[in-house]
């Protein structure tokens, strides 16, 4: 197979999809492709398609099976280590995610309202104090989710130029892989230092309490759930936050919109998940049962990346899917994943991130970016994209 495209494919525009996925989206919605260790899983660009093998269970998330598509050899090296419940099947996934269910509710995330709007407005009020033009990035959109998943887990914010480098470097492709191993093993040390001595009430001291002390939870297995969630929890909502505010900045129609937005409050947000879908690399699969999709037929032991980010722009699903409707109803995106694996801190994440914009939209009205967009570093890199720094400039 010598004619298949190098996945990931290259952007043309840093807020749509690349073009060359569009086109198989339009010509090959299910086609290999070949990824940086020669193999060549399938990739699934139709809507109904990623969502359906977002739901079958014979499509195992575990990279320790053959066939897997790793996104580089650290992720293939979780092979050896058990790695955390996101990277699981079955029995073990359904047991440790319950572990945590209740504390990403809607009623405990609404319970958090008052302290990020807090967070919001504080952070807008140092950035507004200080000289122009300023970074977003490191100044509002980073620094809010990290003090909100920070205080949630217990762990000191002091610490957050640590947590959050390591966190970047963890995933990052760029960075290669012993940088990514390296991060990851000094988050484990961290995180398992602090579950040690945590006991208050917090995430991570009724982890420890109620099951590492119980016995229900290994002392590895809790380790990799707080460097899941202290991840998770902060680098792709820093991304969204960063990546939607130049998106806004850059269409000021689109800005007009979405200060104005009538509806639900989270139907903008959720727009702009589905249009940015910053987990652009795809859902990584291995199938474990020969499985018929569409005209094609997955074998065993094959691998499949399930691309979210096109798929969120199919027209079967979403009428005038590269129009921005900050009304759209329904809007039953992928961004954040379906099925089992759905984002665990998907309320938590649409919560932030409504307060996000619209408390700096308001505050700001006359905000503007302080560099032309091509000079803007995206992540292309990283499977989180979005961006590293956003200078902008208000009056
Ligand atoms: C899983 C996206 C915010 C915690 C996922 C998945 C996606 C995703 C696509 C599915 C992975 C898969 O199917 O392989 C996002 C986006 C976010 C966000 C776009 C923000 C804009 C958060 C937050 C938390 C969080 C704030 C809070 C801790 C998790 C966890 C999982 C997960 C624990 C693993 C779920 C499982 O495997 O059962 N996320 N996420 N995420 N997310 Fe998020």
């Amino acid at each position: 197979m010598t004619d298949v495209d190098a996945f990931p494919l290259p952007r043309a525009c840093p807020y749509s999809p690349p073009p060359r996925l569009a086109e198989l989206h339009r010509d090959a919605p299910i086609s290999r492709v070949r990824i940086w260790d020669g193999s060549t899983p399938w990739l699934l660009t139709r809507y109904a398609d990623v969502r359906a093998v977002l739901a079958d269970r014979r499509f195992s998330v575990d990279p320790a099976r053959p066939g897997y598509p790793a996104r580089g050899a650290a992720g293939r090296g979780r092979r050896t280590g058990r790695g955390s419940f996101i990277s699981m099947d079955g029995p073990e996934h359904t047991r440790l995610r319950r572990m945590l269910i209740s504390e990403f509710t809607v009623r405990r995330v609404e319970a958090l309202r008052p302290a990020i709007e807090r967070t919001a407005t504080e952070l807008l009020d140092e950035l507004t104090a200080g000289p122009q033009p300023a970074d977003l990035v490191a100044r509002y959109a980073l620094p809010l989710p990290s003090i909100v998943i920070s205080e949630l887990l217990g762990v000191p914010y002091e610490d957050h130029a640590f947590f959050e480098d390591r966190a970047r470097a963890m995933l990052d492709d760029a960075a290669g892989d012993e940088a990514n191993r390296a991060a990851t093993a000094e988050l484990a040390r961290y995180l398992g230092t602090l579950l040690h001595r945590r006991s208050g009430d917090d995430l991570l001291g009724r982890l420890s309490a109620e099951q590492v002390a119980t016995g229900a939870l290994s002392r590895a297995d809790a380790v990799a759930t707080a460097i899941l969630l202290l991840v998770a929890g902060h680098e792709t909502t820093a991304n969204q936050i960063a990546l939607s505010t130049a998106f806004l900045l850059d269409n000021p129609e689109h800005a007009k919109a979405f200060r104005t937005a009538e509806g639900p409050p989270s139907a903008a947000v959720d727009e702009l998940l589905r249009l940015l879908t910053i987990t652009h690399f795809g859902r990584r699969r291995v199938a474990t049962a020969d499985v018929r999709l569409g005209d094609v037929t997955i074998r065993a032991g094959e691998g499949v990346i399930a691309a979210a980010d096109i798929a969120n722009r199919d027209p079967r699903e979403f009428a005038d899917p590269d129009e921005v409707d900050f009304a759209r109803s329904p809007n039953h995106h992928l961004a954040f994943g379906h099925g089992e694996h759905l984002c665990l801190g998907h309320h938590l994440a649409r919560l932030e991130l409504h307060i996000a914009l619209t408390t700096l939209m308001q505050r700001l009205p006359r905000l503007r970016l302080a560099v032309p967009t091509g000079e803007l570093p995206f992540r292309h890199t990283h499977p989180i994209y979005g961006i590293d720094r956003l200078p902008v400039t208000w009056d």
